[in-house]
């Protein structure tokens, strides 16, 4: 149960801080800021992530001095630094030089310089430039006591993940020949003999640009997979220099795992990433934000494999990019924190420390506002700070959870691609809606890649696994025979890896394991909805299912197929099969969920708490436990628990009150 990832360097604890951009401040401010940084307890700052054009203000032309300073003070203070590559955006005398390196959309239009990450990552000489610019970084900074960790590049793919260019062309076709090595194997996987697409050679190919009408799926699919794998290329490229030069210092770059976050597929990254940093923003709009919250976190822990990881950002309050930005409400701060380290982050770092005077981002909340120390977010950043040093002996502990969703990203974009039964479906919100309801119900769960190991859980969920290999169905099977209650949603196993219909009826992959056949689909008009025969309604989807095993569990109620079969049971091996064919409106999913978990014998972490009350628990290797109670809700509630409370260093036996809007962690005997 060790952490098996690199941690950084001389950080102990949990690590605390945020994004650190003294290059907008003078010198009198950032001598205060490390005084406001030792009276909050920041740890670990992220520098130099936007200072390219400030460090190298010329071609080969550099300004140190100022960067030399930072580093020395931080160090003079006993805070680390996660020090970038500074790569994230060009500076203006690149592009103006060379403006073959900025990124193309789908429609041709060329993004410029003024804005920030305009770089096409594929571009062979942007490459040069930031592999030189990292290796200056490296040698100059290398033997820095401040230095803690790489922090590479920032949020690959954020504001370009598709680049449509003639650099991502050439590119392109070289993933392309390496993936199926010859021409006629591409046609064969991309069913090129449709609509007169076929391909005579390689150099043919282009990404899939605005077109006439609906590009060829699988060229979709592959510019996808292509796409994610040519920012990981970038990142690893520049994470190859930092080793070479710098073996002893751990490197990663910060993720943007969340329920937004499309096109990255994260799982293929995570070997590369010594240790696993993410960024989370809270969805103002969002009534119950802290679900999405959480699910990142989970997502997060996946990525990193259980370890422990970073919360590299997060904001203090409002952020500047929404429709409507919202302060964050009393405890707020705290509670988001908190989640993230319940979840399994052993850092907690914000975007950023000191708030913006100038630029896009200057209403975005920071460690220090504009308000200065006579504010509540300075009083939440210090309270914070003390807060996580009484957690400090929570780092290392691990989430054991067993639940498991599998998570897929090339199903996400597969699944949503056009020329669909609906278009209506969105991969995420489905993930979404179930991790709801087991939130709901208490119960935690991990988030896996396909291809994990899942006999170990007792039950697994599937939702939308839409593009399968069979090995990867076969590990859902597996479960399933070793007592697992395995939940498969529609739109699952329709296709294999190219795209390519399952013939025989749906859903192809799982139709022995889940003992159904389907065989069409019925979608639902927008607003339209179904009844069950639990007296539940069910929207979006439907589909004519014969039991060819299964027995049914719901029925539809009325529409036109009254009386067919919607969720479906299938005993299998020591566990069964659940095949849930439906979209149940929240009260009706829980209702079945609860059926599903009872089947399971998963129980909660705490029972019997309000909804909006988080409970989970870090299992540490000494057989330590530590359980956080976040109250998300306007409600005091009473939880039964005997330990020390760790926040405020009491102990306590029996009835504990958690305050409306306040959290507990109790380190339990
Ligand atoms: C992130 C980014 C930061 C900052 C932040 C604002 O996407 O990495 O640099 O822009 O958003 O929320």
């Amino acid at each position: 149960m060790t952490a098996a990832r690199p941690w950084p360097l001389g950080v102990d604890g949990i690590a605390y801080g945020g994004d650190y951009n003294p290059e907008q401040w003078p010198r009198e401010v950032r001598l205060e800021d490390i005084d406001l940084m030792r009276e909050a307890g920041v740890t670990l700052v992220s520098v130099a992530i936007f200072a390219w054009a400030t460090l190298e203000p010329r071609e080969g032309e550099y300004d140190f001095a100022w960067l030399d300073e930072v580093m020395d003070d931080l160090a003079g203070a006993g805070i680390k630094v996660a020090l970038a590559t500074a790569t994230a955006s060009p500076p203006p005398w690149l592009t103006r030089h060379h403006p073959e390196i900025l990124p193309l959309t789908q429609d041709g239009t060329v993004l410029g310089q003024g804005g920030r990450q305009a770089y096409a990552v594929t571009s062979p000489l942007f490459r040069e430039y930031a592999l030189r610019m990292t290796r200056v970084m490296a040698e100059r900074y290398g033997d820095h006591p401040a230095l803690a960790l790489w922090h590479v590049d920032n949020e690959l793919g954020c504001h370009v993940p598709h680049d449509y260019s003639e650099h991502a062309a050439v590119a392109f076709r070289g993933w392309l020949e390496r993936r199926y090595g010859t021409i006629e194997e591409l046609n064969a996987a991309w069913g090129t003999a449709f609509w007169s697409q076929r391909y005579d050679s390689f150099h043919e190919i282009l990404p899939p640009r605005a077109a006439p009408t609906y590009a060829n799926p699988t060229q979709q699919l592959d510019f996808a997979r292509f796409s994610s794998d040519e920012l990981l290329t970038h990142y690893r490229a520049l994470r190859d220099v930092l080793r070479e030069v710098t073996p002893q210092i751990p490197a990663t770059t910060n993720l943007m795992l969340s329920s937004a976050t499309k096109w990255m597929d994260y799982f293929s990254w995570a070997e590369d990433l010594d240790l696993i940093a993410n960024d989370h923003y809270l969805i103002a709009a969002e009534e119950r934000g802290q679900i999405e919250l959480a699910l990142a976190a989970d997502l997060a822990r996946g990525v990193a494999g259980g370890d422990p990881w970073i919360l590299m950002e997060h904001s203090t309050s409002a952020v500047n990019w929404q429709p409507r930005n919202r302060a964050k409400g009393r405890g707020e701060m705290l509670r988001n924190s908190l989640s993230h380290v319940a979840r399994g982050a052993d850092g907690i770092m914000f975007f950023q420390w000191r708030q913006s005077k100038a630029g896009a981002e200057k209403f975005h909340s920071a460690m220090v506002p504009h308000a200065g120390r006579d504010s509540d977010v300075w009083s939440n950043t210090v309270a914070l700070g003390r807060a996580l040093e009484a957690l400090a002996p929570v780092h290392g502990s691990r989430v054991l959870s067993r639940v498991a969703i599998v998570v897929d990203y090339p199903s996400w974009w597969a699944s949503e691609l056009d020329s669909h039964p609906t278009q209506a479906l969105r991969y995420n919100e489905e993930l979404l809606r179930w991790y709801t309801a087991f939130w709901d119900l208490g119960i935690s769960v991990d988030m896996v890649p396909t291809g994990t190991d899942l006999t170990g859980y007792e039950l697994v969920l599937a939702p939308t696994l839409y593009t399968v290999r069979d090995q990867d169905a076969d590990r859902l099977a597996e479960a399933a025979r070793a007592g697992a209650q395995v939940v498969i949603t529609f739109f699952s196993g329709i296709v294999d890896e190219n795209d390519h219909v399952r013939l025989g009826g749906y859903p192809g992959a799982f139709r022995d394991l889940l003992g159904v056949r389907t065989e069409e689909f019925y979608p639902l008009l927008e607003g339209e909805t179904l009844h069950l025969d639990d007296g539940t309604r069910a929207d979006l989807w439907s589909e004519k299912t014969h039991l060819e095993g299964a027995d049914a569990v719901r029925s539809w109620a009325d529409g036109p197929l009254h009386g067919w079969p919607a969720v479906t049971r299938n005993p299998t091996g020591e566990g069964a099969a659940w095949y849930v064919a439906a979209r149940p409106t929240a009260d009706g999913l829980e209702a079945l969920l609860t059926e599903i978990v009872a089947a399971a014998g998963v129980e909660p972490a705490v029972p019997g708490l309000h909804r909006d009350v988080e409970a989970v628990r870090r299992f540490a290797e000494d057989g330590t436990t530590y359980l956080f109670v976040l109250n998300h809700s306007d409600r005091d509630q009473v939880v039964q628990v005997s330990g020390r409370e760790m926040l405020t260093g009491t102990d306590v036996e029996g009835a504990v009150t958690v305050h409306a809007g306040s959290a507990a962690v109790l380190q339990e005997s």
